[in-house]
């Protein structure tokens, strides 16, 4: 309501979010991924419009509808999402909620592999780019706040404040995804914010609020600036 009347704390500010996994294609038929619903990625981006930002989302192929009121990009691969960012680009805030495949198959067939023609397919893989790492370390154009996020299944904290310091962002956004926790897909989150303060836990919330929580931390950090 507030960013309605034109006074939300982010009126005028762009941002972009990166969201959901990317698919990596094997053959036209099959691709790898990683596991992502995209909910927590479009949350963010809903919240950081509520507050009034101009938001591009930059998403994969999630399982749920983007936002309204934010600028849509839908994008495949890893490759793809990175050239979106760099086309959104410049931003203030940059916020890369998207589980990117680490790799691709650099042997990627484009007709469709067979069974049994000759064995089980081998194949080969190559690197993707690491876009929230590139764009951290950029020396020109830089947003003002970059911030990551980081599921891992054990030693929470530890590797993330390692995730942080090698990425170069300023806050990363911690969860512990191990399946026992139950918030792989689901609708809640337990995050751990990682930032030049330490590590501030919260506690398990609706993904939402923990999206709205973000956003008026980012809005607050902008304007301490
Ligand atoms: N990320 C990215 N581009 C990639 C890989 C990751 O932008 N190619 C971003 C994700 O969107 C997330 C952060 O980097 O914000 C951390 O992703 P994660 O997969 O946890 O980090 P990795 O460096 O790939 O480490 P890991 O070996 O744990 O997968
Ligand atoms: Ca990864």
């Amino acid at each position: 309501i507030e960013a309605q009347l034109g006074n939300g704390p982010l009126v005028g500010k762009r941002v972009l979010v990166t969201s959901g996994p990317t698919h990596e294609p094997i053959d036209p038929v099959r691709y790898i991924a990683n596991r992502s619903s995209g909910a927590q990625g479009a949350a963010v981006a809903r919240a950081l419009s509520a507050l009034g930002a101009d938001v591009v989302f930059i998403t994969g192929p999630a399982d749920i509808p983007p936002p309204d009121g934010v600028s849509v990009v839908c994008v495949e691969t890893a490759q793809q999402m990175s050239d979106a960012v760099d086309a959104a680009l410049p931003v203030e805030v940059g916020v890369f909620a998207a589980a990117v495949a680490d790799w691709r198959v650099s042997s990627a067939s484009d007709k469709k592999l067979k069974k049994s023609r000759d064995g089980l397919p081998e194949l080969e893989f190559a690197e993707n780019p690491d876009i929230l790492k590139r764009v951290a370390h950029m020396e020109s154009g830089r947003p003002a706040l970059v911030v990551g996020f980081a599921a891992e299944t054990d030693n929470v904290i530890e590797h993330a404040m390692a995730k942080r310091t090698r990425k170069g962002c300023d806050w990363i956004v911690a969860n512990d995804v191990s399946p026992a926790t139950g918030i792989m897909g689901g609708s809640e989150n337990a995050v751990i914010l990682i930032s030049d303060e330490g590590a501030e836990e919260w506690p398990r919330m609706g993904k939402d609020d923990v999206a709205k929580r973000l956003a008026v931390k980012i809005a607050d950090a902008l304007t301490e600036q």
